[in-house]
C-alpha cells in the first residue's frame, strides 16, 4: 500500500505528461485520451514479465519510485499549511513521550482513577454479575422449567456484555507495564474472556435463537466424576449458547427403542446394559443405538459450533479455540508434555489392556475379537469404554479374596445420604481444613425433589460471593457415591480456601487441579485400612492377594481412563485447528480410539456418523485434557502428602486421614486459586515444578510386576491403525457445512460484506479475506 500510494501519483503524473496536459497534477484528467489509455495497457500487458524498473522506466522515464509528483500534485496545499503553521513548533520528537501508567486520571475516565480503583471495582461488580449469573443458572439446572432457562439465558447474556464492556475499559490501562505482577496477572485474566468476545449483534441474535426454540426437558444422568459447570471459564465458553442448546437437546432427549420394545434413555437404561449385560448382542445393540440417536441428529450444529466458537475467540487474537483452551495451562510445551506422560505411561495401560482382553475373549469368544489387537469398544462395561471398573467381576484376579466394594456394609448399617456427606466432611476436617459453612447443608441438594426436573450430573457449585457454596447431585447410597461426594466436596474445600482471592483467581491452579483436589481425599478414603478405620470394613487384610485385587480393581478406574483423557481433546484441537475438516470427524476420532486406547468400533462406522456427539462432553462443550492432568497430578499430590504424613510402607497403603502436616501442605496451594502460574503450586506441594508419571507408577508397582508375570505368554499391545471392520457403510452423500479454503485468490470484494449479511459465505470471506483483498 505505501509503494502504491506513491506509484499511483508518479503514474497519473506521466500520463498526463503524454497528453499534454500542463496544468497543475491535481487538476489532470486523462479520461478520454486514448493515448493514455495505450501507454496504460502497454505497461498491464507487461505481467510480472519483466523487472518492474523496466517497465516503470518506459512508462514515465525514471527506473526508480519517485516522491517528487506527489510533492508537485500537493504543491499548493502544502503551501497554504506553510502559512497556517507559521510561528507554530512543528512535529515532535523521535520518542514517544512518556505516558504515566495511570494517565486516565486526566481522562476522568468513569470514576477510577487508578488501575488499583479499576481492580477494586471488578472485583466487586464481578463477583455480583457472575453471582446473578450462577443464580440463574443453578435455578434452571436444580428445576428444568421454560420460564427457568430464560432467565438463565437472560442472564448469560448479561455477564457476556459485562466481560466484554470490562475488557475495553481494562484495555484504557497500560496494564502490561504496571510493576505489580499480581494486578498485572489480574487485567490479562480480566482481558481474556473467551467466546464473550462476540460482537454484541450475534450476542443479541442468539439470544433470541434461543428464546424461540424448545428446550431441553430432561438431562442424562452421567455417574463419573467430571463436571465443571462451577468453573468461571465454563460460564464465559458457554455463550454460543443457541448451537449448544440444540445439542445438549439431542442429547438430553436422546432416546432408544431396543428390538425387545423398551425404550431407554442413556441413564438409567442404557448405562445399566452397558454395566452389567454379560450378553454380546445386548450390548452391541445399546452401544450402536446410543449412537445412532444422538451423533447424526447434531453434526450439523456441531460444524456451525466450531465456526462460531473460533470466530469469537480470534477476535481476542488466539488462532482457534483449541489455542484459547491450551493457554489456561500457561506453559508453551504443555502438548509436547501430554505425549511424553502418555508415552511414560503406555506401558502400564498396554499391560492392563492385553491382561483384560485375555479375560474378555473367555467371556464372549475369540472369534469377536479382531486379529489386530484391539478390544471391541462396547465390551469393556461402560459407554466410551473410558473406565472399565464395572466388569471387575469378569477380571478380578483372586476371585473371592477380600471384597472391596463396600456397599452392602453401607446399606446394612442404613447409612443415609446426609451421613455418607458428613463422612466426607469428616475426612477434611481431620485434615485441619474447613467444615462445610451452615448454608452449604441448607442449600445443598443431595437427592431429586419429587415433581422437579433437574440435571442430575454431580457438580459443585461456587457464588462468588464469598459465603454460598453447594453441590447438586443425586445421590444414591453406595460406595461409588461417597466417593464421588470426596470429590464433589474437594472443589467446595478448593472453593473456600481461595474465596478471599480476587474473582478472577477464583480458580484451579489449573483446571487439573481442581479435578485432582478430591480425587486426592478419595484415593486414602478408598484404602481397605480406610475403610476399615471408619467401620466399613471388617479389617483391612494385608494379603497379597488382597492387594493385587485392590489396585487392578483400582486400575480399572484410574489406568483405564489415561489414554481415553488424553484423546478427547487430541480430536476437538485438531477439529478446532481446522486440520480435521467436518467430513474427516468420525474418522479421526476412530483413528485416535484405535491408535491410544486399543478400542475398535464393532460395527462398521461411517462418515454419516458422529460418534464423538455420543459422549457428554463434546455437545455441552466441556473441555477435556483437565481430567488428563487431575489422573496424572492427584497421584504426584498424593505421594506428596503421604510423604508430609509420614507413612511409611507401600505408596497404595497410603491413608492422609488426620494428619494436619499433609493439610496444611494443601491448604497452602489451594488458598493461591490462580494467583500464581500452576508450576509454582505445584512445587510447594511436591517439591517439582513438572507434572510427572512416576508417582502413579510408583502407586502401581505391585500389579505391574503381577501383570508381567500374568500376561507372559500373551501377544501384547495392538496395531495403531483400526482393524478393517466385516461390515461397512457406505459412503455418505454430502455434508451440509463445510469448510474449504479457495484454492484460488479469488478478489472477493468485502467493502460492504459485513454489513450484507452473515451468512456462511460471509465468514469465509472474513476467514479468507485477507488473502486476497485488494482493499486497505
Ligand atoms: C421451579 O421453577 C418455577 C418457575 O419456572 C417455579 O414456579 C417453581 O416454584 C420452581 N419449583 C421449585 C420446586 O423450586
Ligand atoms: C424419545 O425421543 C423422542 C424423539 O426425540 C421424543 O419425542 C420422546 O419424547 C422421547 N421419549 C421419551 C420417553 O423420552
Ligand atoms: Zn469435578
Amino acid at each position: 500500500y505505501f509503494v502504491s500510494n506513491v506509484l499511483q501519483i508518479q503514474l497519473h503524473a506521466s500520463l498526463c505528461e503524454a497528453i499534454g496536459d500542463t496544468g497543475p497534477l491535481h487538476r489532470c484528467d486523462i479520461y478520454n485520451s486514448t493515448l493514455a489509455g495505450l501507454k496504460l495497457q502497454h505497461l498491464l500487458q507487461q505481467g510480472s514479465s519483466r523487472p518492474w524498473a523496466d517497465i516503470l522506466e518506459e512508462t514515465t522515464g525514471l527506473r526508480k519510485l519517485s516522491t517528487e509528483p506527489l510533492k508537485r500534485y500537493f504543491h499548493p496545499l502544502t503551501d497554504w499549511l506553510k502559512k497556517q503553521n507559521e510561528g507554530k513548533a512543528v512535529g515532535w520528537t523521535d520518542a514517544c513521550p512518556e505516558v504515566p501508567v495511570q494517565y486516565e486520571a486526566e481522562v476522568g475516565y468513569r470514576g477510577y482513577p487508578s488501575a488499583a480503583d479499576f481492580l477494586k471495582y471488578y472485583n466487586q461488580a464481578g463477583g455480583a454479575i457472575t453471582n446473578k449469573d450462577v443464580v440463574a443458572q443453578w435455578a434452571y439446572e436444580s428445576n428444568i422449567t421454560d420460564n427457568n432457562r430464560q432467565a438463565m439465558v437472560n442472564s448469560s447474556v448479561e455477564y457476556s456484555q459485562f466481560r466484554k464492556e470490562m475488557t475495553k475499559e481494562a484495555n484504557r490501562f497500560r496494564w502490561h507495564e504496571l510493576d505489580d505482577v499480581i494486578a498485572r496477572r489480574q487485567f490479562r485474566k480480566i482481558t481474556d474472556i473467551g467466546t464473550s468476545a462476540l460482537e454484541d449483534e450475534q450476542l443479541k441474535e442468539k439470544k433470541m435463537s434461543i428464546e424461540q426454540q424448545n428446550f431441553v426437558t430432561s438431562f442424562p444422568i452421567i455417574t463419573t466424576q467430571e463436571n465443571t459447570k462451577s468453573m468461571e471459564d465454563d460460564f464465559v465458553i458457554n455463550n454460543l449458547a443457541d448451537v449448544k442448546a440444540r445439542m445438549a437437546g439431542t442429547y438430553g432427549m436422546a432416546n432408544l427403542t431396543m428390538s425387545d420394545g423398551r425404550t431407554l434413555a442413556l441413564d438409567p437404561g442404557l448405562t445399566q446394559i452397558l454395566t452389567s449385560s454379560r450378553n454380546y448382542s445386548e450390548l452391541l445393540e445399546a452401544w450402536k443405538g446410543w449412537r445412532d440417536v444422538t451423533g447424526p441428529n447434531m453434526r450439523a450444529n456441531y460444524v456451525k459450533f466450531v465456526e462460531l466458537s473460533n470466530k469469537a475467540i480470534r477476535q481476542l487474537g488466539y488462532a482457534d479455540t483449541g489455542a484459547y483452551w491450551r493457554q489456561r495451562y500457561e506453559a508453551p510445551t504443555f502438548q509436547e508434555d501430554l505425549r511424553k506422560l502418555l508415552a511414560d505411561l503406555k506401558p502400564l495401560y498396554r499391560l492392563l489392556h492385553t491382561y483384560v482382553r485375555r479375560r474378555l475373549m473367555i467371556v464372549y469368544g475369540a472369534q469377536h475379537f479382531p486379529t489386530s489387537g484391539h478390544i471391541p469398544a462396547h465390551l469393556l462395561g461402560n459407554m466410551w469404554a473410558q473406565k472399565w471398573d464395572n466388569i471387575y467381576d469378569i477380571v478380578e484376579p483372586f476371585p473371592g479374596v477380600e471384597e472391596i466394594d463396600v456397599t452392602p456394609e453401607m446399606l446394612r448399617q442404613n447409612y443415609t445420604v446426609t451421613r455418607m456427606f458428613r463422612v466426607a466432611e469428616e475426612f477434611f476436617t481431620s485434615l485441619g481444613l474447613e467444615t462445610m459453612p451452615p448454608s452449604f447443608w441448607e442449600r445443598t441438594l443431595m437427592q431429586q425433589p419429587d415433581h422437579v426436573t433437574m440435571v442430575c450430573h454431580a457438580s459443585a457449585w461456587d457464588f462468588y460471593d464469598q459465603h454460598d457454596f453447594r453441590i447438586k447431585m443425586c445421590t444414591e447410597v453406595n460406595m461409588e457415591n461417597l466417593l464421588v461426594i470426596h470429590h464433589e466436596m474437594g472443589h467446595v474445600q478448593y472453593f473456600l480456601q481461595y474465596r478471599n482471592q480476587p474473582v478472577v483467581f477464583r480458580e484451579g491452579a489449573n483446571p487439573g487441579f481442581h479435578e485432582a483436589i478430591g480425587d486426592v481425599m478419595a484415593l486414602s478414603v478408598s484404602t481397605p485400612r480406610h475403610l476399615a478405620t471408619i467401620g466399613l470394613l471388617d479389617k483391612a487384610s494385608n494379603t497379597h492377594e488382597g492387594d493385587i485385587n485392590f489396585l487392578l480393581r483400582m486400575a480399572l478406574e484410574k489406568v483405564s481412563f489415561l489414554p481415553f483423557g488424553y484423546l478427547i481433546d487430541q480430536w476437538r484441537w485438531s477439529v478446532f485447528s481446522g486440520e480435521t475438516t467436518p467430513q474427516q470427524y468420525n474418522q479421526k476420532w476412530w483413528d485416535l480410539r484405535c491408535e491410544y486406547q486399543g478400542v475398535s468400533p464393532p460395527v462398521g462406522r461411517g462418515d454419516d456418523d458422529f460418534d464423538p456427539g455420543a459422549k457428554y462432553h463434546i455437545p455441552a462443550n466441556v473441555p477435556y485434557i483437565r481430567y488428563f492432568v487431575s489422573y496424572v497430578v492427584q497421584f504426584q499430590f498424593h505421594e506428596a502428602l503421604c510423604d508430609a504424613a509420614n507413612h511409611s510402607g507401600p505408596l497404595h497403603t497410603c491413608d492422609i486421614y488426620n494428619s494436619q502436616a499433609a493439610g496444611d501442605a494443601l491448604m497452602s496451594v489451594l488458598k493461591l486459586g490462580s494467583s500464581r502460574p500452576w508450576p509454582d503450586a505445584m512445587q510447594m506441594i511436591t517439591g517439582r515444578r513438572t507434572m510427572d508419571a512416576g508417582a502413579i507408577l510408583e502407586y502401581f508397582r505391585p500389579l505391574i510386576t503381577w501383570l508381567e508375570q500374568e500376561t507372559r505368554n500373551e501377544r501384547p499391545g495392538w496395531s495403531a491403525a483400526c482393524p478393517q471392520p466385516e461390515d461397512t457403510t457406505p459412503p455418505e452423500v454430502s455434508t451440509p457445512l463445510e469448510l474449504t479454503t479457495p484454492s484460488k485468490c479469488s478478489f472477493i470484494e468485502n467493502r460492504n460484506g459485513a454489513a450484507r449479511h452473515i451468512s456462511f459465505f460471509s465468514l469465509i470471506v472474513v476467514l479468507f479475506g485477507h488473502l486476497c483483498s485488494s482493499l486497505l
